[in-house]
């Protein structure tokens, strides 16, 4: 099977743009089954894993092995199948009782809780194994001039990047805010945890163990040097000039 290696970039690029495009779903006319979707906000039709492009065994030489990418995209896969169970569950509730929600327990706030987490992982994942596998470095083109523009040089924005994966529980986000243009590297303690409105993520840095136990131990400050050194620039400026659109179709 060929697989294009833009793939988990676009889809990222993609369930963003759904998401600016939920009041376009309010103002047509829908069924009864896609008007109960929409309100829950949950796609109607099950997405599927997207292949691990072949340039991510490319960080073998940097450290990160064949075997922790395999390990590492089960892990994506199940996140996948959990998207889509809940998404069932959530189909099977149909239009949700306000007087059975509830805020300490309740089905409807599992199942959302949950789904965040799963998506998220999702999400995540695509955005890590999209820009994977190239030279790494300090990057060309608009992203190399936006980090300059925002943190000083290239080198200052390693050191910030590599002290918050370091402080880090599960994710590092470099994100795009669409509101100034101006970048910051985020914390995620988990999947679906300090996500901030009107941003993008450009570079997701994953630092849950899975991702670099088998090859560095608890060595995690080795881990990411290995991924400065084989990060796709390319893959990163794509997803900065996607974001930089969003950005103007916002004004
Ligand atoms: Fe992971």
């Amino acid at each position: 099977m060929s697989v294009d290696p833009n793939a988990f970039n676009r889809r990222n690029f993609l369930a963003l743009g759904a998401v600016a495009g939920a009041g376009v779903l309010a103002a047509t006319s829908l069924t009864s089954v896609e008007a109960a979707e929409a309100v829950r906000g949950a796609a109607p039709t099950p997405i599927k894993p997207i292949p691990l492009p072949a340039k991510v065994y490319g960080t073998e030489a940097a450290g990160i092995s064949r075997k922790t990418h395999d390990e590492h995209y089960k892990l994506y896969v199940g996140y996948v199948n959990k998207v889509n169970e809940i998404r069932a569950k959530l189909a099977a509730l149909g239009v949700p009782d306000p007087t059975k929600a509830n805020a300490t327990f309740s089905e409807l706030r599992e199942l959302k809780v949950e789904y965040s987490f799963a998506l998220g992982g999702v999400k995540n994942h695509e955005l890590y194994f999209g820009h994977l596998g190239g030279k790494g470095g300090a990057p060309d083109g608009a992203i190399g001039e936006a980090i300059t523009g925002t943190f000083g040089s290239y080198d200052s924005w390693k050191a910030d990047l590599k002290a918050t994966g370091i402080a880090a529980r599960g994710w590092v986000w470099l994100a795009y805010d669409y509101t100034d243009g101006s970048l910051f590297n985020y914390i995620g303690d988990s999947q679906n945890t300090y996500p901030v409105w009107n941003s993008a993520p450009l570079l997701g840095l994953d630092v849950y163990e899975h991702a670099y136990f088998i090859d560095f131990g608890t060595a995690r400050a080795k881990y990411i040097d290995a991924f400065l050194s084989v990060i796709d620039w390319e893959a990163v400026n794509r997803s900065l000039a996607n974001a930089q659109t969003m950005m103007k179709a916002g004004k």
